[in-house]
């Protein structure tokens, strides 16, 4: 089922999600509504708390070249309770964000990151990146610390988002 996107500034966006500790039917239902809503909506990634659920789960679906964007589930990282092992080097990307529609920023984030997380059924895994991957996995960890990435813009360019986004609001 495609659920509701939280749409900035809403509050819930700056929740401290909590550790999952079930593993259970109503987890796999929302991993499986994320996946419906990520892909109704057109993005890479989703937290949880960007459908209003609290909770430290977060996916990712990086369309393959091959595929020609096609995002099939099993493509799909279902990441749950992660923690960065390590992150290293500098990288700038333009992001975007499906609570924050049609604003595309360029974000200085970490090259190179290590996770550890579980997946749905509880199960330890890690996983190592130094690309697209890498990047999207800092976007979607800062949500489960109630964090959007145009807070990492410079003064300036803040102002000048939160101008641009009033006008967008009154439309
Ligand atoms: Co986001």
């Amino acid at each position: 089922m495609i659920r509701d996107i939280v749409v900035y500034p809403d509050k819930r966006l700056k929740l401290i999600s909590k550790t999952v500790e079930v593993f259970d039917a109503t987890l796999h239902t929302l991993l499986d509504d994320m996946y419906e809503t990520m892909c109704a909506k057109n993005g890479v990634g989703l937290a949880a708390i960007q459908v209003g659920v609290p909770l430290r789960v977060l996916i990712i679906n990086v369309p393959s070249d091959e595929g020609e964007g096609a995002q099939p589930k099993e493509n799909t990282l279902e990441i749950i309770n992660p923690q960065i092992l390590w992150k290293e080097g500098v990288e700038k990307f333009q992001e975007g964000c499906l609570s924050i529609p049609g604003i595309y920023e360029e974000i200085e984030r970490s090259k190179r990151v290590k996770i550890s997380y579980v997946d749905r059924e509880g199960t330890p895994q890690e996983i190592e990146d130094d690309d697209f991957l890498a990047i999207a996995l800092q976007h979607e960890i800062d949500h489960l610390d109630g964090k959007v990435f145009i807070e990492k813009l410079s003064y300036i360019k803040r102002k000048k988002f939160e101008k641009e986004w009033k006008k967008r609001e009154k439309k």
